[in-house]
């Protein structure tokens, strides 16, 4: 997921990411405004607009409101002049931090799982009254799979409370009771009130029976190494620098490990070899460099790497697979399907992707398993799947950065998800691609043709099957090999097990799909109709043959026409309701945006649509 970039000097000294969850309501805003402000760390200038802003609009008469101070540098932040979207920086003597500042409603599943897959440590608000919430199970689990395994309990306003032990104590052993299986390495409670400043920078006398450090102190000297500078050196290849044909660097962040200049390398994907000539950053040629440092690295040989290439240590090799298990976070109002073709980005290589499972989906609140066949906003779920190209990675419990990948949507370049890859799955490795003596264009040399998948799409009773008929008859009669696939008989056979979902109508169109790839090979001229109703399923399909062997016919009947001639008198049934997800009226129907023949059927013969398709098809030098 995206790192980030802050200053060298910050990166250098040590430093501490921390995410912080919980809802305004419990006092985030107050307590982040309240950590700057006790440390010293805001601008006098600051200091005295925000008191005359409190007496304006803040809610703690003539306290000082420190939630106006936060939302201010929001403000701040919109316009773009100070900080990155969700991260703050600050610093003290001891230690430098980046704070991920996440909004607590459910919906934002998606910007905490952001936040937190670049933190060491979460810091878990709780509203000392209401004690733990689903939220805070929900904000605990997802940074249990997002890798965090630190958590501070910031037990807030127990000035509200009237400072009783017995509560906090209460919501520590529930909280620990609750956390047990999560897998942090270390919980700590600190009973505070950001609004009244105990023990947020120092340890309060209201809280006699808390012995702890205050959170500042505890953010400041807690230990959270073993991270990503000691796990083996994995430099993702950003971009190849060639400003001449004397210098070719290799130029990107390391995403962990240390490398020196004469170290060996390997390409992970390729399995070359060589050796690091120099490391150079923005300062010059560096002896070493570490985890988190932007460097350019030159080689010993002339190798052939690209952008998305991993070079690793020859000591300590990833995996490489096509097919893995993994959790995913959805963070779209789109559905995630499985069988649909998407992108995935690991580190800096993009590659097609699908899901070609749900194992199951995770409920937040109790951690239950539960069966799913597609996945929307916020749900979170263990999944296999499959990448067009075998990708170098790490178990996500290894390495954040190289076992985390983001689901991107084909045509609109949107997030949709992100994952953590549990292990790679041997059975793509365990089978080969078998090569066959006679091949696709031996078997249409001998028909005298060019193969190719001819795609009817279109509403149900818009004509498809009726002019794919006609067409396939001439083709026939010219001599032609052909083959038909239509959507109502697949589902007699193949499709049987199929209704008409999302989920199951991209199965549907991935089934025939493959099947008319399979004529295609033997030589055949395909035709298929079926309504796919799916840009994503009919690009899917055209990707899945050579260019120029998909010919999509959009059969264009407007619903009401198609509703009129009702063939099969589905049209009346849905009018009923007694269908349900029919095409058209509860189930969408997404038209070709560049069909090779766009046919309004309107006033226009089965014959006459028939002779479009077959000139297309003699111009396209295909009959
Ligand atoms: S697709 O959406 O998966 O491409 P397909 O073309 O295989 O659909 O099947 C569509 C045919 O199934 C229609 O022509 C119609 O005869 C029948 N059918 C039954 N129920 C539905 C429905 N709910 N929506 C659309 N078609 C349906």
């Amino acid at each position: 997921m995206d790192s980030r970039e802050f200053p060298v000097d910050a990166q250098r000294k040590d430093l501490l990411r921390f995410l912080t969850c919980g809802s305004v309501d419990d006092g985030k805003s107050t307590l982040i405004g309240r950590l700057l402000h006790d440390s010293k760390l805001i601008f006098e200038d600051q200091l005295s607009s925000l008191a005359a802003d409190s007496k304006r609009h803040g809610t703690t008469g003539d306290d000082i409101d420190l939630a106006l101070l936060v939302d201010g540098l929001e403000a701040e932040r919109e316009q773009g002049i100070t900080i990155d979207a969700a991260h703050r920086f600050f610093s003290t003597p001891r230690r430098s931090f980046i704070v991920a500042d996440t909004p607590g409603h459910e919906q934002y599943t998606r910007n905490m799982a952001t936040g937190a897959s670049t933190a060491d440590l979460a810091v878990l608000l709780i509203d000392a009254r209401k004690g733990l919430l689903a939220q805070t199970r929900r904000h605990s689990l997802i940074c249990s799979l997002l890798g965090i395994r630190h958590v501070v309990l910031a037990v807030n306003k127990v000035d509200l409370i009237s400072y009783q032990s017995e509560i906090f104590v209460r919501i520590d052993d529930e909280y620990r009771a609750f956390a047990e299986q999560l897998g942090f390495s270390s919980i700590a409670s600190i009973p505070v009130s950001a609004r009244y400043g105990d023990n947020v920078t120092k340890v309060s006398g209201n809280t006699p029976w808390y012995r702890g450090p205050s959170l500042l102190d505890y953010l400041e000297t807690t230990d959270v190494t073993g991270d990503a500078i000691q796990s083996p050196f994995r430099f993702p290849v950003q971009w190849v620098n060639r400003p001449h044909l004397d210098f070719r660097g290799y130029a990107g962040t390391l995403a962990s490990g240390t490398i020196n200049a004469g170290d060996p390398i390997v390409v992970a994907n390729s399995g070359k070899v060589s050796k690091v000539k120099e490391l150079l950053t923005a300062e010059g040629a560096q002896t070493s460099a570490q985890a988190g440092d932007a460097i350019t690295i030159t080689l010993a040989d002339e190798l052939d790497i690209a952008r998305g290439d991993l070079l690793i240590s020859p000591d300590s090799p990833p995996e490489v697979s096509d097919q893995f298990a993994a959790h995913v976070i959805w963070m779209s109002d789109q559905q995630l399907v499985p069988g649909r073709s998407y992108l995935a980005r690991i580190g800096t290589r993009t590659t097609p992707v699908t899901i070609t499972g749900i194992k199951y989906k995770i409920d937040v609140n109790t951690r239950e398993h539960l069966a799913a066949r597609t996945l929307g906003l916020n749900d979170i779920a263990f999944c296999n799947l499959s990448t067009d190209i075998p990708v170098a990675f790490d178990p996500y419990g290894q390495n954040r950065k190289t076992g985390s990948f983001i689901v991107i949507d084909r045509l609109t370049n949107h997030t949709l998800g992100a994952g953590m890859i549990a292990f790679g799955l041997r059975r793509a490795a365990n089978v080969p691609w078998q090569a066959t003596l006679i091949g696709k264009s031996e078997r249409a040399a001998q028909k005298h043709q060019k193969p190719a998948i001819i795609w009817f799409t279109g509403l149900s009773g818009a004509g498809k099957s009726t002019i794919a008929n006609i067409v396939e008859r001439r083709l026939h009669a010219g001599g032609h090999h052909t083959m038909m696939l239509d959507g109502d008989n697949l589902r007699h056979g193949l499709s049987r097990d199929l209704g008409f979902t999302e989920a199951d109508r991209v199965e549907n169109i991935r089934r025939a799909g493959e099947t008319a790839k399979l004529l295609v090979d033997a030589g055949l001229i395909v035709l298929c109709s079926f309504i796919s109703p799916y840009r994503a399923e009919r690009d899917m399909v055209r990707r899945l043959v050579s260019d120029g062997e998909f010919i999509e016919i959009f059969v264009d009947t407007p619903i009401d026409e198609c509703a009129r001639r009702d063939p099969k008198g589905l049209y009346a049934k849905a009018k009923a309701g007694k269908i349900k997800n029919f095409t058209g009226f509860d189930a969408p129907y997404e038209p070709p945006t560049t069909p090779e023949v766009h046919l309004q059927t309107i006033g226009q013969q089965p014959d006459q649509l028939a002779d479009q398709i077959v000139k297309k098809l003699a111009a396209l030098g295909i009959v």
